[in-house]
């Protein structure tokens, strides 16, 4: 499946570097060619030999053991197809996202532009120290792909959050970069829910935290796709990013991108209604007791552009409190849309804030797939796959 692929594995000074031993044969075994490079303090923990062996190539260290004319950092970073730095440590993570090139693996990092997974390792203490995850945001923001550690017994001795995730998370998100089908497409992908003003200081709005929206396009970013976002909520990221606040801003937004969309993904919520007449100044209190607001349908986003779509895939969320399948199926008959996504937001552990969900995809055929509670990521992952079969 990876035959003819070129990965590249960064390992820094943690005890977990043990476990990429596996990780290079996991690799190998699907014909991968892989290239390790070391930090020198990964060398305490694993030897060259090793990983030499297991990867059937000279292991860098050095950064200026220069065979041929190019720089060796400059070479690297051409070569692979994919970096993954795993275990990263606290030291190379904060290197990275401050730029510092002071050994090997930092300044291959600082030239690589094709796609980066991190998998951090450390200690729990460090993991959730304020330093390391400003750091960590930072790296996010310029679309690196944090694979967060898992919580569990540390070698440390300590209990927490800090183990490197599991090989199998590694290698699966390694391969769907590596072997997406879609490279090069374009996404227009909305998240969060619409502000609809009252007055300067008021407003309308719901509690999408964006989440789901954001998910999707940083996977679909990862799989090499050109990636709009057009959001309420602020986030940076290294894809084109519309930030909106209203329903019409937002129409306005898709409209302009739609055209030479291929596929349009609905995930904000967007609000049914706003105010008709919002007040320049604010609304001051009176002696009445109740305070009567009119409000005014918006525009169906998603069925407007499905009644206009030519070769766009249109894809719509269906956000259900109560029957939710019964409520999918009449939605996407009425909106027009290719794929609906439905999702039971009355659950604490998925929805809405969450970083987890729970979906069922209908298609316009009458077809349906359930994919199980998982990350918001894995669930992007699962719904990028069905829309693009
Ligand atoms: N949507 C839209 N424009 C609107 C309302 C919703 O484009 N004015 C989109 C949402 O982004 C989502 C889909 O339509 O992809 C379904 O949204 P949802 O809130 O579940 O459905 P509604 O159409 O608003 O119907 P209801 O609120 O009655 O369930």
């Amino acid at each position: 499946m990876l035959s003819g692929k070129n990965i590249l594995i960064g390992i820094t000074g943690g005890i977990a570097a043990y476990k990429i031993c596996e990780l290079i044969r996991m690799f190998k075994r699907q014909n991968a060619n892989v290239r390790v490079v070391c930090t020198p303090n990964a060398l305490n923990f694993v030897t060259k030999l090793t990983l030499r062996n297991l990867s059937q190539n000279e292991v860098g260290v050095e950064e200026f053991d220069i065979p041929d004319f190019k720089p060796e950092h400059i070479s690297y970073a051409d070569e692979a197809d994919i970096m993954i730095i795993a275990p990263a440590t606290a030291n190379t993570i904060s290197k990275i996202a401050s730029g510092i090139c002071d050994n090997l693996l930092t300044s291959i990092t600082c030239a690589f532009k094709k796609p980066v997974i991190i998998a951090p390792a450390m200690n729990c203490n460090m993991w959730e120290s304020p330093a390391i995850q400003e750091n960590l945001k930072k790296l996010a923001s310029r679309g690196y792909k944090i694979l967060e550690p898992e919580s569990g017994f540390l070698a440390c001795g300590y209990e927490g959050k800090g183990r490197l995730c599991s090989l199998e998370k590694i290698y699966d998100e390694a391969a769907s970069i590596l072997t997406t089908k879609t490279k090069g497409k374009k996404y227009v992908i909305t998240a969060g829910g619409t502000i609809e003003d009252i007055d300067p200081v008021r407003y309308i709005s719901n509690y999408s935290s964006g989440k789901m929206g954001l998910a999707l396009a940083d996977e679909t970013y990862h799989c090499g796709n050109d990636v709009t976002l057009i959001t309420t909520v602020d986030v940076t990221r290294p894809y084109k990013i519309i930030k909106v606040k209203s329903a019409i801003e937002m129409q306005e937004a898709v409209n302009a991108e739609f055209e030479t969309a291929d596929f349009i993904i609905m995930a904000a919520a967007v609000a049914d209604y706003r105010v008709k007449n919002k007040s320049d100044q604010k609304i001051k209190k009176t002696n009445d007791d109740t305070l009567t607001l009119e409000l005014v349908k918006n525009p169906d986003i998603l069925k407007e552009l499905c009644n206009k779509k030519t070769h766009q895939t249109v894809v719509g969320f269906c956000a259900e409190s109560e029957n939710l399948l019964t409520n999918a199926k009449e939605k996407i008959q009425k909106k027009g849309c290719d794929y609906l996504i439905a999702n039971d937001i009355s659950r604490k552990d998925i929805g809405f804030s969450s970083d987890y969900n729970e979906v069922t995809i209908l298609d316009k055929n009458g077809g349906m797939i359930k994919l199980e509670r998982a990350s918001k990521s894995e669930i992007a992952r699962g719904i990028l796959k069905v829309i693009n079969e």
